[in-house]
């Protein structure tokens, strides 16, 4: 378990400004029950992430849904040579547009995550999403959009994992899929509030298990700017 006495400011990813963090803010006023978090990720939760991404090799296409302000962007996009592809989606307009003026280099997509079996991505055995979305604060239907996507989306790929963080240790949602299992990973007690890093992956008897691979060009642009 990683341990680190008490939340500093220093926590937040270097690059973040005050800009950042009042678009945050500001979206957490207008819509609290989307954003779902007092306030962004900080540097050492992006740091367990990152090491639980690369924790079984190489990570393969990495989608991250619900990036926000970009703080576990910037984790991902310092192992980016380990993944095979990565793109980033992010429903609020506002906070889109500002992950592409933070990293105009990686492809952002204004889109809500329920809508990721619509991209078209490398072709690949293995798929992750790394995940910030707020299943605890989201509508009901609203989860199970999502979870109806992530399940879907987890049978077309022979290697599938989600990762994804949640507050006061509670398990990100139920499993979608009677094959999908949770593990617990490290408790970030540093973050505001401590967050844990969860993986949602295949039982190993169903790893390998397939069929119907998303093929085709990478039709993701580089980056797509979102309509504000
Ligand atoms: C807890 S915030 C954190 C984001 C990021 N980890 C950070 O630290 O800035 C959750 C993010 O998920 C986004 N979100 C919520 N529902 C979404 C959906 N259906 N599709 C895509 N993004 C969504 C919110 O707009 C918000 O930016």
């Amino acid at each position: 378990m990683k341990t680190c006495p008490t939340f500093a400011i220093s926590e937040l990813p270097h690059a973040m400004s005050m800009t950042h963090l009042l678009r945050f803010w500001l979206t957490l006023l207008r819509n609290p029950r989307q954003i779902g978090a007092i306030a962004p990720a900080g540097r050492s939760l992006g740091s367990a992430i990152a090491e639980t991404l690369l924790a079984k090799g190489p990570p393969g296409v990495v989608i991250e849904l619900g990036a926000g302000t970009g703080a576990i962007t910037q984790a991902l996009l310092a192992v980016r040579e380990q993944l095979h592809y990565l793109v980033a989606l992010e429903k609020s307009p506002e906070l889109a547009h500002g992950l592409l003026k933070r990293f105009p280099e990686l492809p952002v997509l204004a889109l809500c995550a329920s809508q990721l079996e619509e991209l078209t991505l490398p072709q690949h055995k293995r798929l992750t999403l790394v995940s910030s979305l707020p299943f605890a604060s989201l509508p009901a239907d609203d989860c199970r959009r999502l979870c109806d996507s992530i399940k879907r989306i987890s049978q077309r790929y022979r290697e599938f994992q989600l990762i994804q963080y949640s507050y006061f240790g509670k398990t990100p949602f139920t499993s979608p899929s009677g094959n999908l299992v949770w593990t617990r990973g490290p408790t970030i007690l540093c973050n505001l509030p401590p967050a844990t890093v969860w993986t949602l992956e295949k039982r190993p008897s169903d790893q390998g298990f397939n069929s119907e691979q998303l093929t085709g060009p990478v039709r993701c642009p580089r980056s797509s700017a979102p309509q504000v």
